[in-house]
């Protein structure tokens, strides 16, 4: 039997519960990524909601979610450490680099997941690249630098586009780079980031997942 993208997806989610058990407890606040297979996760976790103190959101999606299933919902503000953060991504290379953003929630991702002590990456195998950048690379600008930073990508020989009809939870707009072959994603993470009007970009390079649990057709496997 071959398992859909949702079956994949699924897999992978529970699998980041089994990995996460040893965290859960009484005192425990876990980061929540953003995203369907994040929402999977969710679904899973809030059915453990008696075992961890709180969850931190790195969206108002997720957010919703979380408390939707009775888990009580922290600000990052008002919380120190975190164990672990799950979520999902675009793209993941063997280094566990990553591209995320697809959902248009990378700052606040990347601000829980800096916070927490270990990314555990969530993915089904179609999200593995040798290179990044088949998937558009996502960036968070505000909305005054719009025209500039699009002039910015197409220097670096990218084709821009703004998401159409999407503002983020901070309230920017979204620009998708196509085109880009990413191997220095720790050199271009740090470039972009240094364009003014740049909130962030999608590549988490400089901080990496410490593990990706990939599902494919034969079972999870856990990349470390
Ligand atoms: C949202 C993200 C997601 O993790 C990424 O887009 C993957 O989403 P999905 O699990 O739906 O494929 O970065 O901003």
């Amino acid at each position: 039997m071959t398992l859909d993208a949702n079956a994949l997806k699924q897999a992978a989610a529970q699998a980041a519960i089994d990995y996460i058990e040893p965290w859960l407890k009484p005192d425990a606040v876990i980061g929540v990524g953003t995203g369907s297979t994040a929402d999977l996760f969710i679904d899973l976790l809030c059915a453990k909601r008696d075992r961890f103190k709180a969850a931190v959101a790195s969206s108002e999606r997720t957010a919703k979610r979380l408390r939707d299933g009775l888990v009580r919902v922290l600000e990052l503000n008002e919380v120190t450490s975190m164990p672990v953060y799950v979520d999902g991504a675009d793209e993941i290379n063997p280094q566990g680099e990553m591209i995320k953003g697809g959902g248009g929630a990378l700052t606040r991702e990347k601000i829980v997941a800096s916070v927490s002590e270990r990314f555990v990456c969530i993915v089904d195998a179609s999200k593995q690249v040798e290179v990044l950048g088949r998937f558009p690379l996502p960036i968070e600008v505000i909305p005054m630098a719009q025209e500039a930073v699009l002039r910015k990508c197409r220097l670096l020989g990218g084709e821009p586009a703004v998401r159409e009809g999407f503002v983020t939870d901070n309230g920017n707009i979204i620009v998708d780079i196509s085109g880009l072959s990413i191997h220095n994603a720790v050199g271009l993470e740090t470039e972009i980031n240094q364009w003014p009007g740049v909130v962030t970009n999608g590549l988490f390079a400089l901080e990496k997942a410490d593990v990706a649990l990939v599902a494919g057709q034969g079972g999870v496997t856990l990349v470390e």
